[in-house]
């Protein structure tokens, strides 16, 4: 009988090309280098970007297992395990494909050279162009032309180089000045992701070390757990498919309780808006950062401390929809509306700090603090701001207004339903750590305003100091110790 198939082998040409276009920026390719390096056992891993202008070379290299020939070629191979395979826990690999495609979406040439601790170090390479030329899938043995490439440790391990960095820096002169500044930040970057990515295997006993260009990086904790000010919610462990989800909610402090540099780091990659949301650890390697996992909730200013740990093992791959990257992830639908609860309860938390972190101060230092305005809460949910009638302010305009005081409460209440409170949450949202103290700082407009609550507080029987304590822990007042303090010293 006649075959009843055709053999449709992909074009090498075509494919390897392909193969480049996975999306990753330079700090996950390196991430998806360093996965494999710490599969492999690593104790130490050396990432390097030395600049050559067109002749730049990235090489990290490691001191895990190493391969034998045979397992490199295999390794060499797109698509050298299945990604149905069952894999030991503590391996970070899934596809059979990371080292290929984070390699091709920076460079054209991948040379790996590896060595277990009694082999032979052994080289293989692939080259776009040799690949292009043939049109077939010609794995090189050799070493690329020019400088000689990073051999790994005699007692083991395997050094990984890129040569020809279309991608990451071009067909540029070594003494290209932009380009490269641009090779120096994409480093920095790499830095900065590993010791966020990492952080977990960078720190502890027996912790993994990674250098960058010669230099050992920090662990970079992104919930800053040792902290003082760092509030860790309840944590919570949600069954899953015979597994247990751990998650670790926690709200960072507030800017006021961190110094320049805590500010810097905790800001990461992304700032600190964008930074909020879950973190998603696949076998203790950071997946995700900052990221509402689609459950319909956005990335406000005022939710932006709220960071929440979320914890699966690789057996979940699947399940949870890990891309070839390690840079995506979603959560699969039975754990969506625990997810969802625990976010919500963790934003609500970390509003509370952004928003009252002075105010709680200041109502602690006295006890019944003035708010100019109060949040009310309707019955269906909604939130009104009404004028507080109690405010020092307030009362001495009613005060001075005798019989008029319907008067005064019709305004009031016009500005109370009329407040452009949509309006105010949208630009407000873009500028709350910009804005400004009320009246601007301006102690000339202020000095006026405390006067006449004072005299009013007087005419109405108050002994001087009472009423300057009163004004003092009333809004906007209290930021204005030092108009306070200037009267108290003239009544004196
Ligand atoms: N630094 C290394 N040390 C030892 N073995 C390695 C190293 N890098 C890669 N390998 C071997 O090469 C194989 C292929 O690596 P590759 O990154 O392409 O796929 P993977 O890690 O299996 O899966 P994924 O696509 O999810 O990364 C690995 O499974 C591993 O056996
Ligand atoms: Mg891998």
């Amino acid at each position: 009988m006649a075959q009843d198939w055709d053999i449709a082998e992909p074009r090498a040409d075509a494919l390897i090309e392909s193969l480049r276009a996975f999306g990753y920026s330079p700090e996950a390719a390196i991430a998806d280098l360093v996965d494999n390096s710490v599969s492999a056992g690593a104790k130490r891993i050396a990432v390097d970007f030395a600049w050559s202008g067109a002749n730049s070379r990235v090489t990290v290299s490691d001191d895990g297992g190493g391969m034998s020939e045979n397992a490199l070629v295999a390794a060499m191979r797109p698509g050298s395990t299945s990604p149905l395979e069952d894999r030991d826990a503590s391996d970070l690999g899934r596809f059979g494909l990371g080292l290929k495609t984070a390699s091709f979406s920076q460079a054209r040439e991948l040379t790996v050279v590896s060595k277990t601790e009694e082999g032979d170090a052994t080289t293989r390479r692939w080259d776009l162009d040799t690949v292009a030329a043939s049109g077939e899938w010609r794995l090189l043995r050799t070493a690329p032309a020019g400088a000689a490439v990073l051999q790994p440790p005699t007692t083991g391990g395997t050094t990984v180089t890129w040569s020809k960095l279309d991608r990451l820096v071009g067909d540029v002169g070594s003494d290209d000045a932009k380009a490269h500044r641009r090779f120096l930040d994409a480093t920095a970057r790499v830095q900065r992701h590993l010791e966020a990515t990492f952080h977990r295997f960078l720190s502890g006993r027996g912790r993994l070390r990674i250098s960058v260009n010669g230099q050992q990086i920090d662990s970079l904790d992104p919930f800053m757990v040792h902290h003082p000010a760092t509030q860790q919610l309840d944590a919570e462990e949600l069954p899953y498919k015979g597994s247990l989800i751990k998650v670790a909610p926690y709200v960072l402090p507030h800017r006021s309780k961190l110094d320049d540099e805590e500010m810097a780091r905790g800001a990461g990659l992304q700032g600190w808006n964008q930074q909020q949301g879950f973190y998603v650890y696949r076998s203790g390697r950071l997946l995700v950062q900052g990221d509402w996992l689609g459950l319909g909730l956005s990335k406000d200013e005022h939710t932006k401390l709220a960071r929440i740990a979320v914890e699966f093992p690789s057996s979940l791959d699947h399940a949870w929809q890990v891309d070839v990257k390690k840079s995506t992830a979603r959560p699969p639908g039975e754990l969506v509306e625990a997810l969802r609860r625990i976010a919500r309860a963790t934003r609500s938390k970390a509003e509370e700090v952004y928003r009252h972190k002075g105010k709680v101060l200041a109502r602690q230092n006295s006890q019944s603090f003035v708010f100019a305005w109060q949040e009310h809460k309707g019955r269906n949910g909604e939130i009104r701001y009404r004028v507080n009638r109690d405010h020092p302010v307030i009362l001495a305009v009613r005060h001075a207004l005798g019989t008029d005081k319907q008067v005064f409460e019709r305004a009031l209440r016009f500005i109370e339903e009329t407040i452009p409170t949509s309006m105010i949450g949208v630009s407000i949202a873009h500028s709350v750590d910009n804005q400004l103290t009320a009246f601007g700082g301006s102690k000339r407009e202020i000095r006026p305003l405390v006067d006449f609550a004072f005299r009013s507080y007087v005419r109405d029987g108050m002994t001087t100091s009472e009423a300057l304590d009163r004004i003092a822990a009333a809004e906007p007042f209290s930021d204005y110790p030092e108009v306070i303090a200037t009267l108290r010293e003239e009544l004196a």
